[in-house]
């Protein structure tokens, strides 16, 4: 009898010890805990710099800026479709914490980690190790860390990425989430894709004020039907089209029955992180696996709630983030409108945009023109 139990316990002990193998196994890799990896898939203009800095100011966040870039700018003669794959080869090393791939594509072979565009923008890259100016808890300030941090060797960004727990990478040079498979089915990975959108007419009113993108403009658009047998700059409505039907691609990628993406994809719309950002915040973070401390949500009240912001602050996007969304209503023409609820018209249906008819109904500001987060996934 006392041997039976004995055993008994015996057999439950050891399943217990090997259940706990198995957890251990599934969260540790080479003996530390998995990371988990983040994209932020966008499109110009469309608030990522926001939402990549909420992200960043937590200290478990490795945060690049943005690094497609330097594939584009390398390529300035390429097209969106082909760029797609030096881009998704670049994400992944980055997620990896593996960083020679950035040597080809910086100024002086990228001998430092300040060689690398934007670097200032991400915490992580101002702290040790990368940073030795600073101690670990310092206040993140990118005006003094731009000032301050310098000549550490661009292999040192390696340590840095790797002693945080979430890898974040945002890109607006992502056009179609098909391309991003082999990264989502790769075992050493955990990504989560973020898919963030916003009002196509607003997104077109900012470009209009931010003549910046015109050789981008040409990649987005130089492989695309509209553009054929088109010479010159493209204008607003082209690109828009384009971008546009990229979101909706990549939305309904995401829902395709056979690749089950449920718990690796969220969409975000801008205007509900402008309009609620406490509850969107929240959201995001239960999504990334981050916690949401005390010290984030006031930090957060704080940028979304000044109406001046400091001098040299990124977050002038945030700062009155409730007027900033319905800008173009006053500023855009109401024909460009029309254009762009035209060709839009797919991407407004599916996240929640609705068409203004008349000049008044633009500039009335109690007609509203989004539904909802109800139906929106
Ligand atoms: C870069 O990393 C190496 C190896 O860990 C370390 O010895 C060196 O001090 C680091 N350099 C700087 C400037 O932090
Ligand atoms: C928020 O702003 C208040 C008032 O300016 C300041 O005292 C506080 O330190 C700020 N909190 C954070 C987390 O930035």
């Amino acid at each position: 009898m006392a041997l039976r139990i004995r055993l008994h316990r015996l057999m439950i002990g050891s399943v217990l010890v090997f259940t706990w193998l198995l957890y251990l196994r599934s969260n540790m890799d080479d003996g530390k805990e998995k990371q988990i990896h983040i994209l932020i898939l966008t499109s110009w203009r469309s608030g990522s710099s926001f939402l990549g800095q909420i992200l960043n100011h937590h200290p478990n966040v490795f945060y690049v800026y943005e690094p497609a870039r330097m594939v584009w700018v390398t390529f300035p003669q390429g097209k969106a479709s082909l760029l797609h794959f030096p881009v998704r080869d670049l994400l992944h090393s980055l997620f990896n914490c593996e960083m020679s791939p950035l040597h080809e594509y910086l100024p002086r072979n990228g001998r430092y980690i300040t060689d690398l565009p934007f670097w200032s923008e991400s915490r992580a890259l101002c702290s040790p190790p990368a940073c030795k100016a600073f101690t670990v808890d310092a206040e993140y300030d990118r005006p003094s860390c731009f000032q301050r941090c310098g000549y550490v060797p661009l292999e040192n960004m390696t340590q840095s990425c790797k002693i945080h727990k979430h890898v974040v990478l945002k890109t607006v040079r992502v056009l179609d989430l098909g391309v991003l498979l082999p990264l989502l089915q790769d075992d050493k990975l955990d990504l989560r894709i973020v898919h963030l959108v916003r009002d196509p007419r607003a997104v077109a009113f900012s470009r209009l004020n931010f003549n910046l993108l015109r050789n981008e403009d040409l990649i987005v658009v130089r492989d695309t039907e509209n553009w054929k047998n088109k010479l010159g700059v493209p204008n607003v409505t082209d690109v828009m089209a384009n971008i546009c039907t990229a979101q909706v691609a990549i939305n309904e990628f995401s829902k395709k029955a056979d690749i089950s993406l449920s718990g690796f994809y969220m969409l975000v719309r801008y205007e509900d992180l402008a309009r609620e950002p406490l509850s969107t915040v929240e959201k995001i973070y239960n999504f990334a696996g981050l916690s949401l401390t005390e010290k984030m949500k006031n930090w957060l009240y704080n940028v979304t709630h000044q109406s001046q912001p400091k001098q040299g602050s990124f977050m002038n996007f945030a700062a009155n983030s409730k007027q900033v969304i319905q800008k173009w209503r006053g500023g855009l023409k109401h024909n460009v409108v029309l254009e762009i609820q035209e060709q839009c018209k797919k991407a407004m249906e599916v996240f929640g945009y609705i068409p203004v008819r008349t000049m008044k109904e633009q500039r009335d500001l109690n007609f509203n023109v989004m539904t909802d987060l109800k139906g929106i996934n």
